[in-house]
């Protein structure tokens, strides 16, 4: 049985478990297979760098300014960076997990010497004073600060139901400001293919729904969504797209060749080539 393989069978074990079980070992088995920190923070740098990149070429300065993170995952690494470098004043994060340790929190501190950060003493986790961390919450159901610059999210929207991507789009545009802008960092890649690298990062579009959903868990939910469906997500609420990137594949590379020998199901076939192979996308909406 290859690695892909028994991980989406403990991972469906673990489904059937009453939730606080599941949730329990699922902990514990992500603490064991964590990539180490140094690689996590570079990628993470990585986007900061990306997203600094962009907002720089729309004169956005987050100096100063509140930033709402939507999924704050396991490490508080994206915080701490929009601090070091891009100066925020408060970043509030919100997850509907809640994945924050104090061991996580001490060990991203410890990239951080050269900051000077005030933490707090608190008798849940010891975060410092500029994190205000949500845990436990759907954001649709937040009620967000209309003082804030930036609602921002990294490699969250694809682990999200279409439909609570669709809820809390429209209830940023209705709730908020003009000059709040949004700024998603999303990886529509099959994540399996990461850690199998025999598999293709597009191998789970050859699933229809049914198929995929006896695959996959609350664990690693991933709604496939290709890059037309965002884009026509955001437009149907009214925003602006006005920044779009994402990644290319060459048509030599192995990645191509691999995409080549799938059988696409129908459910995909009505997109171009181009469409379905957008990778790493960042995506600027605005009101
Ligand atoms: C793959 S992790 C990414 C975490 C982090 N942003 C990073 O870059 O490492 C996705 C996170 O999004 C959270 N999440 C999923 N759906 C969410 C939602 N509707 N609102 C807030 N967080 C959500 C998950 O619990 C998980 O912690």
């Amino acid at each position: 049985m290859k690695y892909h393989q028994k991980k989406t069978l403990v991972l469906n074990i673990l489904d059937k478990l009453p939730s606080k079980l599941g949730y329990y070992f699922y902990h514990l088995i992500q603490r064991r297979t964590f990539k180490s920190i140094d690689s996590i923070i570079t990628a993470n740098t990585r986007s900061v760098k990306k997203v600094e990149h962009i907002l720089t070429k729309f004169n956005i300065s987050l100096k100063n300014q509140t930033v709402v993170e939507i999924g704050s995952g396991w490490l508080p690494i994206m915080p701490f960076l929009f601090k070091k470098h891009l100066n925020v004043t408060k970043i509030i994060t919100y997850d509907i997990n809640k994945h924050y340790t104090n061991k996580n929190i001490l060990s991203t501190k410890e990239f951080f010497k050269d900051v000077n950060f005030k933490f707090r003493n608190s008798s849940d986790l010891n975060l410092p004073d500029f994190i205000d961390y949500f845990p436990k919450t759907n954001i649709i159901n937040a009620q967000i600060e209309n003082d804030i610059r930036l609602i921002f999210s990294r490699f969250v929207l694809e682990h999200v139901k279409p439909i609570d991507i669709q809820k809390m789009h429209e209830k940023f545009y209705t709730e908020l400001d003009e000059k709040v802008k949004i700024l998603h960092l999303i990886s529509p890649s099959d994540h399996r293919a990461y850690s199998n690298k025999t598999l293709s990062y597009y191998d789970f579009l050859k699933y229809s729904q049914i198929e995929w959903d006896k695959i996959q868990t609350k664990f690693d939910y991933h709604n496939r969504l290709r890059l037309p469906h965002y884009i026509k997500i955001f437009k149907d609420i009214g925003f602006k797209i006005t920044h779009l990137e994402y990644d290319t594949t060459n048509t030599d590379t192995d990645k191509y060749l691999k995409y080549k020998q799938l059988n696409i199901h129908s459910d995909y076939q009505k997109f171009n080539e181009k469409e379905i192979l957008a990778g790493s996308i960042c995506i600027l909406l605005e009101k």
